[in-house]
């Protein structure tokens, strides 16, 4: 009965065969690592926020005069509305530290790198709309550091010669952050970015599919030509869009079982973590919904401090870092671009961290150090110390993709495996 069914779909559209294609049949490299499970966790979030999302819109109400009582009216009264609302809160902080990870991976090993930069610019456009769709989002609750934060970042805009003051007024839809406002946000929030983001992840994965993973190594997967002697032919069976021209894939395993396992594990732990923050503690200590965002928008009263949330704080340090406020909304949006930029930046040959030179490995952990004291300076009040410290971690930033341009042109490599490693 289900083959029946199924060989009836089959006739139609090609499901089983895209299936195997892009999914069991998928070659994946044996070595790939813990760190090649923050692309199936950053999918699962992204199931999470589409799906709590159409819930809490059921209840939502997107006006000034509505929304901050609509949530709380959602968080009292609607039945679980409290779960869905803290999965939807929960699940956007998660999307970042796994999108965060996933990136990190990708700079480690070079996965950038020819032939995988239109596979990374596509990431970076996710990142972009996930950032944009975030920054909406917040603003919905209609709390406090919902509108104020929405002000500061909406003025910014205003630094722009000539054009500014009329760009933010065109974003807002107001002289100041209004209803108005909150009803295009709403609209752009529950449509247009999601579509955006769903369309980019699709062509992300065709992308990939395309070149194939990268793994730890960052060795391309070897390939024999001609004909298949059979004392060669792997014991597995992939799908001959990648065993074409009797090429046989070594180095490789179909993705069902063995990665399935590996990232059905990696869900196991993450969930773990993902229900302890949802029922014990959803605001994060004020991380992940900030404290001033329990009381509803008063545009008379501008709260003591005005941060952005977590995610934000490392751009949003680089902003406050330079004197000069045109100058510092060109090095905050600089500091992305440069990130979109790393497979024409870094003009190495080696792909993997681990072959790359002394000065690599040195450079790439300074970035992330710099990039985790930013995140921790823009979320915090200023100090003394962090007046000299910001700028000096925004300096090492910079410095990062500066360094890697200079030595990656004549640099001096380990001897690259001819098979990828365990
Ligand atoms: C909604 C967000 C995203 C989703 C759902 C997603 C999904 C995935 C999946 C499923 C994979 C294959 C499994 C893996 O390698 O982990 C992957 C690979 C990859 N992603 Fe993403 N991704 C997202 C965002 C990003 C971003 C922001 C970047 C970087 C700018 C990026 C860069 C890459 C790269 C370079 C690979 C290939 C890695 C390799 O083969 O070594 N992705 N992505």
């Amino acid at each position: 009965m289900f083959k029946t069914i199924v060989d009836w779909i089959d006739a139609r559209i090609p499901m089983t065969r895209v299936y195997n294609m892009h999914m069991a049949q998928y070659p994946a490299p044996k070595n790939m690592n813990f760190w090649y499970v923050f692309g199936f966790l950053a999918t699962i979030v992204l199931v999470n926020q589409i799906l709590t999302g159409v819930w809490l819109t059921m209840s939502y109400v997107p006006s000034a005069e509505g929304a901050f009582a609509s949530v709380e009216y959602i968080m009292r009264d609607v039945e679980y509305g409290w779960v869905i609302r803290y999965m939807h809160s929960t699940g956007a902080s998660a999307f970042f530290v796994v999108v965060y990870l996933h990136m990190f991976r990708g700079m480690m090993y070079g996965s950038y790198q020819k032939p995988r930069e239109l596979l990374w610019l596509f990431g970076m456009f996710i990142y972009l709309a996930l950032m944009a769709e975030a920054f909406m989002g917040y603003l919905l609750p209609w709390g406090q550091m919902s509108y104020w934060g929405a002000q500061v970042i909406i003025s910014l805009f205003g630094a722009i010669p000539f054009v500014g003051d009329d760009l933010a007024l065109w974003i807002r839809g107001d002289y100041v952050v209004s209803g108005a406002t909150l009803n295009r946000f709403f609209a752009l929030h529950v449509i247009a970015l999601p579509l955006v983001i769903v369309i980019l992840v699709f062509l992300h994965i065709v992308a990939l599919h395309e070149v194939g993973s990268n793994n730890p190594d960052g060795v391309d997967v070897k390939r024999k030509k001609g004909t298949v002697a059979e004392e060669d032919k792997t014991k597995f069976e992939f799908h001959e869009y990648y065993t074409s021209k009797k090429d046989i894939l070594n180095d490789v395993v179909p993705f069902f079982p063995h990665m399935v396992l590996k990232d059905l594990m990696a869900f196991g732990v993450f969930i773990f973590l993902f229900c302890y923050v949802m029922f014990f503690n959803p605001d994060f200590n004020g991380k992940f919904i900030e404290h001033a965002n329990f009381e509803t928008a008063n545009p008379l009263k501008t709260p003591e401090h005005v941060f952005p949330v977590w995610y934000f704080t490392p751009f949003y340090a680089i902003l406050k870092a330079v004197p000069h406020k045109l100058m510092g909304v060109i090095a905050m949006f600089g500091a992305i671009i440069l990130l979109a930029l790393l497979p024409w930046i870094d003009r190495g040959k080696v792909r993997s961290v681990r072959y790359r030179c002394g000065l690599h490995k040195v450079n790439l952990w300074v970035f992330a150090i710099s990039f985790i004291a930013l995140g921790y300076f823009g979320g915090t009040p200023a100090t003394a110390a962090s007046d000299i410290l910001a700028p000096v971690f925004t300096v090492l930033y910079f410095a990062f993709f500066v360094a890697l341009w200079i030595y990656s042109k004549n640099e001096n490599t380990k001897p690259l495996p001819d098979r990828i490693t365990k």
